[in-house]
């Protein structure tokens, strides 16, 4: 009797003590209060869970504003609600926070073409599940939707190009950091270039993709080259160090000879 009276205390205690955990990752109302509602007000929460935005502590307030502890007012447009956007206000919605994207997006084709129905940033990332973006985005079941895919694909072949560059620049610094070479200006160039990179997809545009690309990629030819130029410095010292390395072994070799040819004169 008095072990499960116990046993119910423990599991009370850890109730107790689990509890703040749980709440802190819930800690608003919109979320408490939407959990008790269905259908597509419900829905948002466990899709939102599983996002980009989540980990990153992005909540339903930082995207459709309003107050986060204020049960009443929590909606109210005095508090900063705004609601859900409607489809043609989506870009600046999101562009709150993506102002580099949102600029590229806006001058580009979809942009330029959002009230005949292009493209816009939850047609192709969702809205919230949103993941982190990668260039599988772009695919034919997706981009030919509303037109043929073959302009899509041509955007593709010059990012996949790119991107690949990018991985083979990222993963030699890597290399050389570890060696002990200092790096930091190619990381920073890197990293810039990395960024730029990324906004490109969002103009659209056959043309200005492959000019930006080959902006990109001619700076990435500057990191390739000096990477190039350590790594022969590289090969010149270990090339040296085996020379050293090989010339105390003979070094070695002919001590011995020498010690057993005295060795056996002195038996003799
Ligand atoms: C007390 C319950 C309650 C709270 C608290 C609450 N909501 Fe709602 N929310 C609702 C209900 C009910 C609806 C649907 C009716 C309506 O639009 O008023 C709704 C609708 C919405 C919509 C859709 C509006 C549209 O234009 O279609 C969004 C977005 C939303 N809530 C976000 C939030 C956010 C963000 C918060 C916290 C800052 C929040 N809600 C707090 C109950 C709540
Ligand atoms: C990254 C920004 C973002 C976050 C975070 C976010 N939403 Fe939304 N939400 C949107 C967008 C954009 C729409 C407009 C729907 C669309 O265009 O697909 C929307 C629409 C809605 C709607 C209208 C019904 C619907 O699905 O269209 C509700 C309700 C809603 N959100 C509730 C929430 C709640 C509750 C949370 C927190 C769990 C949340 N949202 C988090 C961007 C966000
Ligand atoms: C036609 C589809 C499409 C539309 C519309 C679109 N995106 Fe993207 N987005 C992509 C693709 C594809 C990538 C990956 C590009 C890459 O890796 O170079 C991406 C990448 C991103 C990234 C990551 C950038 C980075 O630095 O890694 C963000 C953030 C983003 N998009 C936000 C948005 C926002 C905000 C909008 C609306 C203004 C939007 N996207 C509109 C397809 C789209
Ligand atoms: C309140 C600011 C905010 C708003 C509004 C917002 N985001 Fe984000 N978003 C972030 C943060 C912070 C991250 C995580 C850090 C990062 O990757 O930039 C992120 C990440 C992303 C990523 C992944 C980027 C990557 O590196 O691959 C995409 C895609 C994205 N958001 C799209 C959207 C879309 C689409 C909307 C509108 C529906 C939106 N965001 C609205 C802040 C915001
Ligand atoms: C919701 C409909 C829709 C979807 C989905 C869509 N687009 Fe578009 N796209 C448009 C519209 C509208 C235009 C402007 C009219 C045109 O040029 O066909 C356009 C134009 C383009 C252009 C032409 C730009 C130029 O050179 O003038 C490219 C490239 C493009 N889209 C790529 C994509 C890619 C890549 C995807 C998939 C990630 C995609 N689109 C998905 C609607 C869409």
């Amino acid at each position: 009797m008095s072990r499960s009276v116990c046993c119910a205390f423990v599991l009370v205690m850890v109730a107790c003590l689990s509890l703040p955990a749980l709440l802190l990752a819930d800690d608003t109302v919109c979320i408490q209060c939407h959990s008790g509602q269905s259908g597509s007000l419900e829905a948002p929460i466990a899709e939102w869970r599983t996002s980009i935005h989540a980990g990153n502590g992005i909540s339903c307030h930082d995207c459709h504003g309003g107050d986060p502890t204020d049960f009443d007012m929590a909606m109210d447009s005095e508090r900063g609600f705004i609601g859900a956007p409607d489809y043609v206000d989506v870009p600046a919605f999101c562009g709150r926070c993506h102002v580099g994207v949102f600029d590229a997006y806006r001058v580009g084709a979809h942009g330029e073409a959002i009230d005949e129905g292009g493209a816009q940033c939850v047609v192709c990332h969702g809205n919230h599940a949103i993941q982190n973006a990668s260039l599988d985005l772009i695919n034919e079941d997706d981009c030919s939707q509303c037109h043929a895919y073959e302009r899509a694909a041509l955007i593709r072949l010059s990012l996949v190009e790119t991107d690949t560059m990018i991985i083979a620049a990222e993963r030699d610094l890597d290399r050389l950091y570890r060696l002990g070479f200092a790096v930091d200006d190619m990381q920073g160039s890197l990293f810039n270039q990395r960024n730029s990179f990324h906004r490109i997809f969002h103009g659209v545009e056959v043309e200005r993709v492959r000019q930006e690309t080959a902006g990109v990629q001619s700076e990435l030819g500057k990191i390739s080259e000096e990477v190039a130029a350590i790594d022969s410095t590289l090969g010149q010292r270990k090339l040296w160090g085996s020379v050293v390395i090989g010339l105390f072994l003979l070094a070695g070799v002919i001590f011995l000879l020498v010690r057993k040819t005295y060795e056996e004169e002195e038996k003799s």
